[in-house]
């Protein structure tokens, strides 16, 4: 019989800190494509990879860390959550605490949040609240609020958030058999690249993977604390998911970085938008914009002739493309030729 996947905590209970007897919310997250790109890799002069998390639940990689932090949160009998968001992070605690009959209030900062993000928070009953601020600010009032009020914060400063998305690693290995060399990723609030970097030295730790890859993290040019190697005050980048300045993550960051090998560096918003595009066309998968940032930063590096041949590439794009069409679309004409209801017409139409 085929295996029926049972979300990231049942497949990977062993490593998750729950148990057979807890109530685990779960919305079937994980168990994501990794999907081969020819056109990059033979670009690059490597074998690349996408690990697509926009196929999650909620269309990004944030459920692996909300089922964690959620089922716990129901563990600790709490009734609220709360999160500062970019957008994603606000969709994910949304949908799993109304899977869990919890409240949740989210966050965000006012008009820099993608449509699509918006409607998921506000169709699965959050409390949303719009901050004349950025996300660092946003954060800043939901840690506070947390530790004054009963509500849990599950942004991935909540360290379960981190347990649950470290699985990523975990697939990755167990689809291409043993670590990558070079693992890739965008960074905003730095949780998942510290997460990534635990999941791949517990594997290695274990056996299961012969070795740890190299991080390269890659941010976008106006919010690129990490590149400045301090917190950025404003801000700004078309990839609204990682406009982020001040991450909560950044000493795990900086090990994750550090300890693999790797480095962070910076793309600027047309290098992003480019790669979005070229991923969309040539592979056929369709990201927001902050995931294709890794894409961007490899193709720069490639450029720089900095890419090992025939290395192993794997590159977490995040998000769901669907989630933000207005950005995906910008400034290109989506009005296709009306043609009346005839075949003549629909193949002079095409041209045949
Ligand atoms: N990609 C996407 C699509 C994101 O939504 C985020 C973060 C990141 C990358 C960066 O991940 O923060 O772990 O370094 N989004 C958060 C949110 C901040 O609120 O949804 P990170």
């Amino acid at each position: 019989m085929a295996h029926v996947w049972g979300g990231i905590i049942r497949e990977y209970l062993d490593r998750m800190p729950f148990d057979e007897g807890d109530r685990i919310v779960s919305l079937g997250e994980g168990g994501t494509p990794l999907v081969h790109a020819p056109s990059i890799s033979s670009e690059v002069g490597a074998e690349v990879f996408v690990k697509v998390e926009g196929m999650n639940p909620t269309g990004s990689f944030k459920d692996r860390g909300m089922t964690s932090a959620i089922t716990q949160v129901v563990k600790d009998g709490d009734h609220t959550v709360v999160c500062a968001s970019t957008g994603n992070t606000s969709a994910s605690a949304a949908a799993y605490a109304a899977h869990a009959g919890l409240r949740c209030v989210v966050m965000i900062p006012q008009g820099k949040i993608a449509a699509g993000k918006m409607a998921q928070a506000i169709v699965h009953g959050a409390d949303l609240v719009q901050v004349d601020g950025n996300f660092d600010e946003c954060l800043d009032i939901v840690r506070e609020l947390s530790e004054n009020y009963p509500i849990a914060l599950v942004n991935s400063v909540n360290p379960y958030r981190l347990q649950g998305q470290k699985t990523g690693a975990f697939e990755i290995v167990d689809q291409l058999g043993d670590a990558p060399d070079i693992h890739m990723l965008p960074v905003g609030n730095a949780g998942n690249i510290s997460a990534y970097w635990m999941g791949f030295t517990e594997y290695a730790e274990a056996g299961i993977a012969s070795r740890t890859p190299r991080i390269w993290g890659v941010q976008a040019a106006g919010a690129a604390p990490f590149v400045a190697g301090h917190p950025i005050k404003d801000p700004e980048t078309v990839a609204t998911a990682i406009r982020i300045g001040k991450p909560a993550s950044w000493d795990l960051a900086i090990n994750a970085r550090d300890e693999s090998g790797g480095w962070i560096r910076a793309v600027s918003d047309e290098q992003i938008l480019h790669a979005q595009a070229r991923l969309a066309a040539d592979v056929g998968v369709f990201v927001e914009p902050a995931s294709a940032a890794p894409i961007a930063g490899l193709l720069a590096a490639a450029a720089l002739g900095e890419v090992p041949r025939g290395a192993t590439i794997t590159c977490t794009v995040t998000g769901n493309g669907l989630k933000d069409t207005a950005t995906a679309l910008g400034g290109r004409e989506v009005e296709p030729t009306v043609i009346p209801v005839d075949v003549e017409a629909a193949a002079a139409a095409l041209g045949l």
